[in-house]
């Protein structure tokens, strides 16, 4: 058994695709161990993508994960990591494969930055990480 961390950005919120996400988690039959919604600042988001602040479409990351509230949580289950990750689809949803959540719902935006719907922890290192950034150890 492992944790994952996995966030519904903020087009998912806005689109009305909470329900659809959380639904594909159940079905699967991971366990939602934490989940809460959240405004997300500028000043975690430089710490969750430490790895990409600076590359050129950075500001865009922050202004398209500010727009709205997110919801946050945890996942628990059996290679959940990876799981959700094949769940979620190629982070560019014109790679996405129809079946995954940014292949059947995320479109190409024209500003510059992936609106993919979701995000999901890419190894057990980030995943705690992650985990510990947003939810405290
Ligand atoms: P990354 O961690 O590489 O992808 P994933 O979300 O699939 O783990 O990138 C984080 C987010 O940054 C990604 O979901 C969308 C955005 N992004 C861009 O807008 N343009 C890019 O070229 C890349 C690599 C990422």
């Amino acid at each position: 058994m492992e944790n994952t961390f996995f966030i519904i950005k903020p087009d998912g919120v806005r689109r009305s695709l909470v329900g659809s996400v959380l639904s594909r988690i159940e079905r699967r039959g991971f366990t939602i161990e934490k989940l809460e919604m959240r405004q997300v600042t500028k000043e975690i988001l430089d710490q969750h993508y430490a790895d990409l602040v600076d590359r050129p479409f950075y500001p865009d990351i922050v202004t398209y994960m500010t727009t709205g509230p997110v919801v946050i949580g945890i996942l628990r289950g059996s290679n959940v990591i990876s799981s959700w990750r094949k769940m979620m689809g190629a982070t560019d949803p014109a790679d996405a494969l129809p079946g995954t959540i940014r292949g059947d719902f995320a479109h190409s935006s024209d500003n510059g930055c992936v609106e993919n719907i979701v995000h999901g922890s890419d190894c057990l290192e980030s995943a705690e990480r992650e985990i510990a950034l947003w939810f405290g150890k």
